[in-house]
Protein backbone atom coordinates (compact mmCIF):
# COMPACT_ATOMS: atom_id res chain seq x y z
CA UNK A 1 0.00 0.00 0.00
CA UNK A 2 1.30 3.48 -0.81
CA UNK A 3 -0.01 6.50 1.44
CA UNK A 4 0.65 9.88 1.29
CA UNK A 5 -1.73 12.58 2.73
CA UNK A 6 -3.97 13.03 0.07
CA UNK A 7 -4.57 9.65 -1.53
CA UNK A 8 -4.25 6.23 -1.10
CA UNK A 9 -3.30 3.25 -3.31
CA UNK A 10 -4.05 -0.44 -2.79
CA UNK A 11 -4.87 -3.23 -4.55
CA UNK A 12 -8.45 -3.08 -6.09
CA UNK A 13 -11.08 -5.03 -4.55
CA UNK A 14 -14.55 -6.16 -5.34
CA UNK A 15 -15.55 -3.39 -2.86
CA UNK A 16 -14.02 -0.86 -5.32
CA UNK A 17 -16.26 -2.51 -8.58
CA UNK A 18 -18.91 0.49 -8.54
CA UNK A 19 -16.71 3.36 -7.77
CA UNK A 20 -13.24 2.13 -10.45
CA UNK A 21 -16.82 1.64 -13.01
CA UNK A 22 -17.54 4.98 -12.40
CA UNK A 23 -14.03 6.80 -12.45
CA UNK A 24 -13.51 4.77 -15.59
CA UNK A 25 -16.60 5.98 -17.30
CA UNK A 26 -15.70 9.43 -16.61
CA UNK A 27 -12.52 9.70 -18.07
CA UNK A 28 -13.85 7.48 -21.16
CA UNK A 29 -17.04 9.96 -21.65
CA UNK A 30 -13.76 12.93 -22.09
CA UNK A 31 -13.56 11.09 -25.42
CA UNK A 32 -9.35 12.32 -25.52
CA UNK A 33 -7.96 9.16 -23.78
CA UNK A 34 -9.76 5.99 -23.76
CA UNK A 35 -10.31 3.38 -27.03
CA UNK A 36 -14.20 3.56 -25.25
CA UNK A 37 -16.50 6.24 -25.03
CA UNK A 38 -17.92 5.58 -21.72
CA UNK A 39 -17.37 2.81 -19.33
CA UNK A 40 -17.94 -0.90 -19.89
CA UNK A 41 -21.18 -2.65 -18.90
CA UNK A 42 -20.90 -4.16 -15.37
CA UNK A 43 -21.13 -7.74 -16.45
CA UNK A 44 -17.76 -7.08 -18.27
CA UNK A 45 -16.31 -4.94 -15.67
CA UNK A 46 -17.33 -7.13 -12.73
CA UNK A 47 -15.32 -10.01 -15.02
CA UNK A 48 -12.34 -7.92 -15.53
CA UNK A 49 -12.10 -7.28 -11.86
CA UNK A 50 -12.49 -10.83 -10.81
CA UNK A 51 -10.01 -12.03 -13.40
CA UNK A 52 -7.25 -9.69 -12.92
CA UNK A 53 -7.46 -10.58 -8.81
CA UNK A 54 -8.01 -14.20 -9.56
CA UNK A 55 -5.22 -14.12 -11.52
CA UNK A 56 -2.76 -11.53 -9.23
CA UNK A 57 -2.70 -9.31 -11.95
CA UNK A 58 -1.36 -5.78 -10.95
CA UNK A 59 -4.77 -3.91 -10.74
CA UNK A 60 -4.60 -1.03 -8.55
CA UNK A 61 -6.46 2.20 -7.19
CA UNK A 62 -6.07 5.21 -5.71
CA UNK A 63 -8.69 6.17 -3.08
CA UNK A 64 -8.67 10.00 -2.02
CA UNK A 65 -11.81 10.95 0.11
CA UNK A 66 -12.97 7.74 0.14
CA UNK A 67 -13.73 7.39 -3.42
CA UNK A 68 -11.40 5.65 -6.77
CA UNK A 69 -9.85 8.89 -8.49
CA UNK A 70 -7.35 6.66 -10.62
CA UNK A 71 -6.87 2.84 -11.35
CA UNK A 72 -3.88 1.54 -13.18
CA UNK A 73 -4.17 -2.71 -14.77
CA UNK A 74 -1.72 -4.27 -16.26
CA UNK A 75 -3.37 -7.58 -17.49
CA UNK A 76 -2.75 -10.76 -19.63
CA UNK A 77 -2.48 -10.70 -23.33
CA UNK A 78 -4.07 -14.18 -23.23
CA UNK A 79 -2.33 -16.09 -25.58
CA UNK A 80 0.67 -18.40 -24.63
CA UNK A 81 3.24 -16.38 -26.30
CA UNK A 82 2.63 -13.33 -24.70
CA UNK A 83 2.67 -14.75 -21.03
CA UNK A 84 5.73 -12.58 -20.25
CA UNK A 85 3.71 -9.92 -21.37
CA UNK A 86 1.24 -7.23 -19.84
CA UNK A 87 -1.13 -4.57 -21.24
CA UNK A 88 -1.41 -1.21 -19.60
CA UNK A 89 -4.39 0.86 -18.71
CA UNK A 90 -4.32 3.83 -16.78
CA UNK A 91 -6.54 6.53 -15.86
CA UNK A 92 -6.89 9.63 -13.36
CA UNK A 93 -10.00 11.40 -13.01
CA UNK A 94 -9.97 15.45 -13.86
CA UNK A 95 -10.12 16.88 -10.66
CA UNK A 96 -7.25 14.74 -9.51
CA UNK A 97 -4.46 15.58 -12.32
CA UNK A 98 -1.37 16.70 -11.47
CA UNK A 99 -0.90 15.43 -8.17
CA UNK A 100 1.82 12.60 -8.41
CA UNK A 101 -1.35 10.10 -8.11
CA UNK A 102 -0.50 8.74 -12.06
CA UNK A 103 2.83 8.63 -11.82
CA UNK A 104 2.24 6.89 -8.13
CA UNK A 105 -0.28 4.31 -9.54
CA UNK A 106 2.07 3.59 -11.92
CA UNK A 107 4.76 2.64 -9.96
CA UNK A 108 3.06 0.74 -8.02
CA UNK A 109 1.41 -0.97 -10.68
CA UNK A 110 4.85 -1.75 -12.01
CA UNK A 111 6.78 -3.32 -9.21
CA UNK A 112 3.98 -5.93 -8.75
CA UNK A 113 4.27 -6.83 -12.75
CA UNK A 114 7.91 -7.09 -12.15
CA UNK A 115 7.68 -9.50 -8.99
CA UNK A 116 4.67 -11.56 -10.72
CA UNK A 117 7.43 -11.98 -13.58
CA UNK A 118 6.23 -10.36 -16.57
CA UNK A 119 9.60 -8.65 -18.34
CA UNK A 120 7.32 -6.84 -20.93
CA UNK A 121 4.48 -4.50 -20.42
CA UNK A 122 3.14 -2.67 -23.34
CA UNK A 123 0.44 -0.25 -24.26
CA UNK A 124 -0.68 2.24 -26.68
CA UNK A 125 -1.55 5.74 -26.13
CA UNK A 126 -3.32 8.42 -28.80
CA UNK A 127 -0.51 10.64 -30.38
CA UNK A 128 -2.38 14.00 -28.98
CA UNK A 129 -2.12 12.43 -25.24
CA UNK A 130 0.74 14.63 -24.40
CA UNK A 131 0.97 14.20 -20.35
CA UNK A 132 0.56 10.47 -20.28
CA UNK A 133 3.47 9.78 -22.88
CA UNK A 134 5.47 11.80 -21.06
CA UNK A 135 4.46 10.18 -17.49
CA UNK A 136 5.31 6.38 -19.69
CA UNK A 137 8.51 7.81 -21.01
CA UNK A 138 10.11 9.19 -17.44
CA UNK A 139 8.94 5.70 -16.31
CA UNK A 140 11.11 3.97 -18.84
CA UNK A 141 8.44 2.82 -21.41
CA UNK A 142 9.76 4.05 -25.33
CA UNK A 143 7.99 4.39 -28.50
CA UNK A 144 8.40 1.03 -31.08
CA UNK A 145 6.11 2.52 -33.38
CA UNK A 146 3.14 4.17 -34.53
CA UNK A 147 -0.48 3.39 -36.29
CA UNK A 148 -1.58 6.29 -38.53
CA UNK A 149 -5.07 6.93 -38.32
CA UNK A 150 -6.43 4.55 -36.44
CA UNK A 151 -8.39 6.10 -34.17
CA UNK A 152 -11.66 8.34 -35.08
CA UNK A 153 -13.36 9.83 -32.59
CA UNK A 154 -16.03 12.37 -33.60
CA UNK A 155 -14.44 12.57 -37.72
CA UNK A 156 -11.35 13.53 -36.09
CA UNK A 157 -8.13 11.07 -36.44
CA UNK A 158 -5.44 10.73 -34.13
CA UNK A 159 -2.64 8.09 -34.51
CA UNK A 160 -1.76 5.48 -32.34
CA UNK A 161 1.35 5.45 -30.79
CA UNK A 162 2.51 1.56 -29.25
CA UNK A 163 5.30 1.81 -26.39
CA UNK A 164 6.51 -0.80 -24.36
CA UNK A 165 8.76 -1.09 -21.32
CA UNK A 166 11.30 -3.82 -20.41
CA UNK A 167 12.11 -4.54 -17.26
CA UNK A 168 15.81 -5.85 -18.60
CA UNK A 169 16.12 -2.20 -20.47
CA UNK A 170 15.40 -0.17 -17.04
CA UNK A 171 17.70 -2.32 -15.16
CA UNK A 172 20.31 -2.09 -17.84
CA UNK A 173 19.80 1.79 -18.12
CA UNK A 174 20.30 2.08 -14.22
CA UNK A 175 23.31 0.13 -14.11
CA UNK A 176 24.87 2.33 -16.41
CA UNK A 177 24.20 5.29 -15.01
CA UNK A 178 25.86 4.36 -12.03
CA UNK A 179 28.77 3.23 -13.77
CA UNK A 180 29.08 6.47 -15.87
CA UNK A 181 28.74 8.17 -11.62
CA UNK A 182 31.58 5.51 -10.61
CA UNK A 183 33.75 6.81 -13.77
CA UNK A 184 33.24 10.44 -13.63
CA UNK A 185 34.39 10.13 -10.14
CA UNK A 186 37.71 9.26 -11.34
CA UNK A 187 37.95 11.88 -14.09
CA UNK A 188 40.25 13.22 -15.27
CA UNK A 189 42.56 10.47 -14.68
CA UNK A 190 45.86 11.05 -12.99
CA UNK A 191 44.29 14.22 -11.09
CA UNK A 192 42.48 13.19 -8.45
CA UNK A 193 46.33 12.02 -6.10
CA UNK A 194 44.40 12.97 -2.64
CA UNK A 195 41.39 10.13 -3.81
CA UNK A 196 43.74 7.12 -5.88
CA UNK A 197 47.02 7.70 -4.28
CA UNK A 198 50.45 9.40 -4.85
CA UNK A 199 52.44 6.11 -5.07
CA UNK A 200 53.92 3.99 -7.91
CA UNK A 201 52.21 1.38 -6.52
CA UNK A 202 49.31 3.71 -6.57
CA UNK A 203 49.31 4.57 -10.19
CA UNK A 204 49.93 1.57 -11.07
CA UNK A 205 46.91 0.08 -9.49
CA UNK A 206 44.69 2.49 -11.79
CA UNK A 207 45.83 1.16 -15.32
CA UNK A 208 45.98 -1.89 -17.17
CA UNK A 209 49.00 -3.63 -18.01
CA UNK A 210 48.40 -2.69 -21.73
CA UNK A 211 47.92 1.26 -20.96
CA UNK A 212 48.93 3.59 -22.97
CA UNK A 213 47.88 7.02 -24.01
CA UNK A 214 47.72 9.91 -26.59
CA UNK A 215 48.37 12.93 -25.09
CA UNK A 216 46.32 16.54 -26.42
CA UNK A 217 50.10 16.88 -27.77
CA UNK A 218 49.70 14.57 -30.30
CA UNK A 219 52.23 12.59 -28.32
CA UNK A 220 52.02 9.01 -27.56
CA UNK A 221 53.01 8.00 -23.87
CA UNK A 222 53.87 4.60 -22.99
CA UNK A 223 52.76 3.49 -19.01
CA UNK A 224 56.49 4.01 -18.10
CA UNK A 225 56.17 7.40 -19.39
CA UNK A 226 52.94 8.37 -17.72
CA UNK A 227 54.42 7.06 -14.41
CA UNK A 228 57.69 9.28 -13.96
CA UNK A 229 55.62 12.12 -15.28
CA UNK A 230 52.65 11.71 -12.46
CA UNK A 231 55.78 10.79 -9.93
CA UNK A 232 57.25 14.28 -10.77
CA UNK A 233 53.53 16.19 -10.93
CA UNK A 234 52.39 14.62 -7.46
CA UNK A 235 55.88 15.81 -5.76
CA UNK A 236 56.12 19.08 -7.20
CA UNK A 237 55.02 21.28 -4.45
CA UNK A 238 54.39 23.93 -7.02
CA UNK A 239 52.37 21.91 -9.74
CA UNK A 240 48.64 23.98 -9.75
CA UNK A 241 46.12 21.50 -11.48
CA UNK A 242 43.46 24.04 -12.57
CA UNK A 243 40.25 22.09 -14.40
CA UNK A 244 36.48 21.43 -15.27
CA UNK A 245 35.41 18.18 -17.21
CA UNK A 246 32.14 18.47 -18.29
CA UNK A 247 29.99 16.46 -20.77
CA UNK A 248 30.41 12.88 -20.04
CA UNK A 249 29.03 10.29 -22.05
CA UNK A 250 29.22 6.63 -21.88
CA UNK A 251 29.18 3.89 -24.04
CA UNK A 252 29.37 0.27 -23.10
CA UNK A 253 31.76 -1.26 -25.44
CA UNK A 254 31.57 -4.99 -24.08
CA UNK A 255 31.07 -6.68 -20.74
CA UNK A 256 33.00 -4.95 -18.06
CA UNK A 257 34.61 -2.52 -20.75
CA UNK A 258 33.23 1.28 -21.26
CA UNK A 259 34.69 4.05 -23.13
CA UNK A 260 33.90 7.67 -21.01
CA UNK A 261 33.99 10.98 -23.18
CA UNK A 262 34.10 14.33 -22.16
CA UNK A 263 35.30 17.77 -22.76
CA UNK A 264 38.33 19.28 -20.40
CA UNK A 265 39.30 23.07 -19.38
CA UNK A 266 41.90 22.87 -17.65
CA UNK A 267 43.66 26.34 -16.87
CA UNK A 268 40.44 28.06 -17.84
CA UNK A 269 41.60 27.81 -21.44
CA UNK A 270 42.81 25.11 -23.05
CA UNK A 271 39.73 23.09 -24.29
CA UNK A 272 39.98 19.33 -25.23
CA UNK A 273 37.64 16.31 -25.86
CA UNK A 274 39.27 13.39 -23.88
CA UNK A 275 38.35 9.56 -24.45
CA UNK A 276 39.32 7.07 -21.71
CA UNK A 277 38.30 3.20 -22.39
CA UNK A 278 37.95 1.74 -18.69
CA UNK A 279 38.10 -1.90 -18.03
CA UNK A 280 37.10 -3.46 -14.96
CA UNK A 281 39.60 -6.02 -13.64
CA UNK A 282 38.54 -8.01 -10.40
CA UNK A 283 35.76 -5.37 -9.33
CA UNK A 284 38.38 -2.58 -9.83
CA UNK A 285 37.94 0.57 -12.38
CA UNK A 286 41.68 0.00 -14.53
CA UNK A 287 42.49 2.99 -17.51
CA UNK A 288 43.56 0.53 -20.41
CA UNK A 289 43.61 3.37 -23.33
CA UNK A 290 43.03 7.65 -22.95
CA UNK A 291 43.42 10.31 -25.45
CA UNK A 292 42.97 13.92 -25.35
CA UNK A 293 42.49 16.30 -28.82
CA UNK A 294 42.71 20.35 -28.37
CA UNK A 295 39.91 22.12 -29.76
CA UNK A 296 40.42 25.57 -28.82
C1 LIG B 1 -1.97 10.44 -17.92
C2 LIG B 1 -2.48 10.56 -16.49
C3 LIG B 1 -2.78 9.15 -15.98
C4 LIG B 1 -1.38 11.16 -15.62
O1 LIG B 1 -1.82 11.16 -14.30
P1 LIG B 1 -1.57 12.42 -13.32
O2 LIG B 1 -1.92 11.99 -11.95
O3 LIG B 1 -2.24 13.60 -13.88
O4 LIG B 1 0.01 12.58 -13.51
P2 LIG B 1 1.08 12.94 -12.38
O5 LIG B 1 0.64 14.13 -11.63
O6 LIG B 1 1.41 11.72 -11.61
O7 LIG B 1 2.31 13.35 -13.28
C5 LIG B 1 3.21 12.35 -13.72
C6 LIG B 1 3.91 12.79 -14.98
O8 LIG B 1 2.98 12.88 -16.05
C7 LIG B 1 3.39 13.92 -16.94
N1 LIG B 1 2.35 14.95 -16.93
C8 LIG B 1 1.31 15.07 -16.09
N2 LIG B 1 0.53 16.10 -16.45
C9 LIG B 1 1.11 16.67 -17.52
C10 LIG B 1 0.78 17.76 -18.37
N3 LIG B 1 -0.31 18.48 -18.18
N4 LIG B 1 1.60 18.03 -19.42
C11 LIG B 1 2.71 17.29 -19.65
N5 LIG B 1 3.07 16.23 -18.86
C12 LIG B 1 2.28 15.94 -17.83
C13 LIG B 1 4.68 14.47 -16.39
O9 LIG B 1 5.73 13.71 -16.97
C14 LIG B 1 4.55 14.15 -14.91
O10 LIG B 1 5.78 14.05 -14.27
P3 LIG B 1 6.38 15.30 -13.43
O11 LIG B 1 5.33 15.67 -12.45
O12 LIG B 1 7.61 14.71 -12.82
O13 LIG B 1 6.63 16.35 -14.47
C15 LIG B 1 -3.72 11.49 -16.40
O14 LIG B 1 -3.42 12.70 -17.04
C16 LIG B 1 -4.97 10.91 -17.02
O15 LIG B 1 -5.70 10.17 -16.39
N6 LIG B 1 -5.26 11.25 -18.27
C17 LIG B 1 -6.50 10.79 -18.90
C18 LIG B 1 -6.50 9.30 -19.09
C19 LIG B 1 -5.34 8.84 -19.90
O16 LIG B 1 -4.77 9.59 -20.66
N7 LIG B 1 -5.01 7.57 -19.73
C20 LIG B 1 -3.92 6.98 -20.49
C21 LIG B 1 -4.43 6.48 -21.78
S1 LIG B 1 -3.13 5.73 -22.73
Amino acid sequence: MVSTAEYTIVPITMAHLEDFRSAVDSVAREKKYLSFLEGPPFAMSKAFVEENIKGSWPHVVAIADGAVVGWCDITSLNRPVYAHCGELGIGVIPSSRGKGIGKALMIDALRRAKEKGLERVELTVFEKNVPAIALYQQLGFVIEGKKKSAVKIDGQYDDLICMALRFDDVENEHHDKKILEELKSREPIFHHPDKFGRTEHDILNQICDEFWEVGASGNVYTKEVVLSTLLERYNDPNYKDIWEAKDFALTRIAQDNYLLTYTLIQDKTRLTKRSTLWRRENGAWKILYHQGTVVS
